[in-house]
């Protein structure tokens, strides 16, 4: 095999990035076939370009001005679960009807590593410790079936919600298979499609793609927001088109709340005529990880946690809360015009955000070099970079507590955002629609145990309850199987009926 009769060698040359083949008579004939394989896929012209863009939009004076452009978003936008009450059910009927037209889908992004968490597969299979043990993907498939079965009820109809799932080099394989040995956990296999996401290569600060290995670049996923090019390059636009989509929710596999496909938010951007939506928690913290939705020039962006500075994070209003207090839980709603626009035409405008991090590679004596700084750059588009381009944007604000806990950490004494986080969110949660419900539960003395847990050797533990929402969507149909009823807690409540754990593993 030869680098330079293919024009390879060329073709690195003119970009540059000959150190790519430094090692290459070092490389066993399998090794030099794969490099080949890699290096021959890339447009080195095109990620030279990405390159010199992001290091042009990255530096840090721009960002200083950005904070200067930021605005809140405008009261009139805003849909709110709390301040708009009245109009909550009007919205979820209105979703519940287009779910019942098949014309809603979901888009799940699950293209990530997963690095914060420190596992080694996909994070959708990640068990929390719930007494069921379910995954991630297993708590959202269900969601999905139960919202098909109540919008069947309802309308008298068949539908059917799709499911988009974007994976990327590293998570395809195993979450597909990870789906097909759990027989697509009672979904129909035709209704869940999987796709995968683009990947670029790490780059030192000079542009040179980093070798991971003598013969492998080092490569990572472009990002939540290469689910755009994604869609066009893999015919995905072309499914929703035949399957008569109109509405899709997009969202990220790791909020164990997360209300997949919610009939209110979509009907509240539907009924607003909306072509791209964001859902939102209040913000309180200035330095809590989420992003902000704002207007930056007078148009919708997200301004990432990562990126606003401590200074424009920490402002107050008036009344004492963060002027940027939008938190972005990454849960959006586009139509699917919008999305076609985007995909044909403004994709190619969206920048890639840079990332500096500690990128293992190999130095020119072939020893492998895990630095302790920031050595060079990953870029990444973001999903929400193309709120900018919405005619008519909203924004639709929902309670923490019911609908927003990601698993970003592995478990750590105060750690957040761990398993153990998840699953309290997620019980407490359940424990709240038993009580709202008309059920109770008592404990080891038969005292009915307060509607909020006490302090309990410094820790807040939750009531151990989980209902599987095989049984129940959003809390609703509960009150037939737990009105008027005491319950000693573990208490699991699935499609074979009411169950009391005798034993409490969580
Ligand atoms: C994300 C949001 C942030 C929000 C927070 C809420 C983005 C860019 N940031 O931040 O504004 O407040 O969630 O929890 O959306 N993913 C891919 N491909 C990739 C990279 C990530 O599909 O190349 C997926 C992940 O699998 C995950 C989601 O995108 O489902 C979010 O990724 P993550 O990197 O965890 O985002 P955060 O930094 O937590």
């Amino acid at each position: 095999m030869d680098p330079s009769a293919s024009g390879l060698t060329q073709r690195l040359a003119e970009a540059s990035q000959s150190h790519l083949l430094q090692f290459w008579g070092e490389l066993s004939t399998e090794e030099q076939l794969s490099l080949t394989r890699d290096l021959q896929e890339m447009d080195f012209e095109e990620i030279n370009g990405f390159f010199r863009n992001a290091m042009k939009t990255s530096n840090s004076s721009k960002q200083e001005k950005m904070d200067a452009r930021m605005e809140p978003v405008p009261r009139e936008v805003l849909g709110s679960v709390t301040r708009d009450r009245e109009s909550l059910k009007d919205w979820e009927l209105t979703g519940l009807h287009c779910i019942a037209q098949s014309k809603v889908a979901v888009l799940l992004l699950a293209g990530g590593q997963g690095t914060r968490l420190g596992v080694s597969y996909p994070k959708g299979m990640y068990d929390v410790g719930l007494p069921s043990h379910k995954t991630l993907f297993q708590i959202q498939a269900e969601r999905i079936l139960k919202l098909q079965q109540l919008a069947e009820q309802k309308h008298k109809i068949k539908c059917c919600i799709p499911w988009y799932i974007m994976t990327s080099g590293r998570t395809m394989e195993s979450t597909k298979d990870f789906f097909s040995q759990h027989n697509y956990f009672g979904l129909d296999k035709n209704d869940i499609i999987f796709f995968q996401q683009g990947m670029l290569p790490a780059m030192d600060y000079n542009g040179k793609i980093i070798l991971e290995d003598k013969g492998k670049l080092s490569m990572a996923p472009d990002g939540n927001g290469g689910l755009y090019r994604a869609l066009g390059n893999q015919g995905i636009m072309d499914d929703m088109e035949r399957r008569g989509i109109q509405f899709i929710h997009v969202y990220c596999v790791d909020n164990i709340l997360v209300k997949v496909a919610d009939p209110a938010f979509v009907g509240f951007c539907v009924q607003k005529g909306a072509d791209c939506g964001a859902k939102v928690v209040e913000k309180t913290n200035p330095t809590e990880a989420v992003g902000v939705v704002c207007k930056v020039d007078g148009r919708y962006q997200v301004v990432e946690y990562s990126e606003i500075t401590l200074p424009t994070a920490e402002k107050r209003s008036a009344d004492g809360r963060l002027m940027f207090n939008a938190g972005n839980v990454a849960n959006h709603f586009f139509s699917f015009s919008f999305l076609r626009d985007v995909v044909q035409k403004y994709e190619p405008e969206l920048q890639h955000h840079v990332a500096q991090k500690k990128i293992p590679y190999v130095d020119t004596q072939g020893q492998l070099i895990k630095p302790d700084k920031p050595n060079g750059i990953k870029m990444e588009k973001f999903v929400f970079d193309i709120f900018q381009f919405a005619k008519t944007f909203v924004v639709y604000e929902v309670l923490r507590e019911d609908e927003f806990s990601p698993l970003k950490n592995a478990d750590s004494q105060d750690g957040k955002d761990t398993p153990t986080t998840a699953r309290h969110a997620l019980m407490s949660l359940h424990h709240r629609w038993v009580l709202n419900a008309g059920g109770h539960f008592i404990d080891e003395n038969g005292r009915r145990v307060p509607a909020i847990p006490s302090l309990k050797d410094g820790t807040d533990l939750p009531i151990k309850c989980e209902i599987s929402p095989l049984v129940s969507y959003g809390g609703e149909g509960l009150e037939e199987l737990v009105k008027g009823r005491e319950f000693h807690p573990a208490l699991m409540i699935d499609e074979l009926g009411v169950h009391e754990l005798v034993k409490n593993g969580v």
